[in-house]
């Protein structure tokens, strides 16, 4: 094992359900920091779009909310890390969401002399998650999201666009889906690394600002 590096960055992992607001929450923290926030679901979406071959192995996987190959992801997150080195910190969301994965990001990091800084779960009541993802929109061509809660407009505040959907996944069948693989193989995650750092649990069915708020007391700058 290498020594640890002291100028490593520093890796923090969002974990929590879907709709808990990894998202939402790691782009604050990286827009606040000037970390990178490296988030599996969008470079996948971004791979669909593209049509890459990444792209159109994962369509049908993800349409169904099941989890793409624990080797695919984990090579697409390490080489995406390695294209872009020496950043202050890295944001995990969305990875790893099985032990597969957290076993194969450990053994990159150790290999680079970096490591898992902190562990950071978002919980969230599962009807409030259910009702975030079906409630979720988003413009077509600037991604800004929206809320059926809280008001879509006729079209982008950002960009003018017309079209704001919602993510092909956020339907019912493929929440409950989504929600179960999370449960039966993302939650293990947490028992892998309950041994190796302290794991912090905030509870997220506040509001943005609070859960923001909750995480900067867990993690100061
Ligand atoms: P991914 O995109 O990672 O989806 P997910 O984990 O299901 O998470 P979401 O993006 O739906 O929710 P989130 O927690 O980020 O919440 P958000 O901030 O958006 O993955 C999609 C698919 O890709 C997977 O199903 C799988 O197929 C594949 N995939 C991805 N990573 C993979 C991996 N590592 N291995 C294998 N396959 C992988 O918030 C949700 C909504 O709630 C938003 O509208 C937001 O505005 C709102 N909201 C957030 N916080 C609050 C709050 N505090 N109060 C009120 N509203 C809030």
């Amino acid at each position: 094992m290498t020594a640890a590096n002291t100028s490593a960055p520093q890796f923090v992992i969002l974990f929590g359900a879907p709709g808990a607001g990894k998202g939402t929450q790691a782009t604050l923290l990286a827009e606040q920091r000037g970390w990178v926030q490296l988030s599996t679901g969008d470079m996948l979406r971004k791979a669909v779009a593209e049509q890459t071959p990444l792209g159109k192995q994962a369509e049908s996987i993800m349409a169904a909310g099941q989890l793409v190959p624990d080797d695919i992801i984990t090579n697409v997150v390490t080489a995406h890390i390695e294209t872009n080195p020496l950043q202050l910190g890295y944001l995990l969301d969305g990875f790893p969401r099985t032990v597969e994965q957290a076993q194969g990001l450990q053994e990159w990091l150790e290999k680079k002399g970096y490591k898992v800084n902190a562990l950071i779960v978002l919980d969230v009541d599962e009807q409030k998650l259910i009702d975030r993802l079906l409630g979720r929109r988003a413009c077509a061509n600037c991604g800004k999201g929206y809320h059926t809660s809280t008001g879509v407009p006729k079209a982008c505040t950002q960009c003018g666009e017309e079209q704001i959907t919602a993510r092909k996944d956020d339907n019912i069948t493929t929440i409950q889906e989504r929600l179960q693989i999370y449960h039966k193989q993302t939650t293990p995650v947490l028992d892998y690394y309950a041994s190796r750092l302290a794991v912090a649990h905030i509870p997220a069915d506040t509001t943005i600002e609070e859960v923001k708020d909750a995480i900067a007391a867990v993690l100061p700058l």
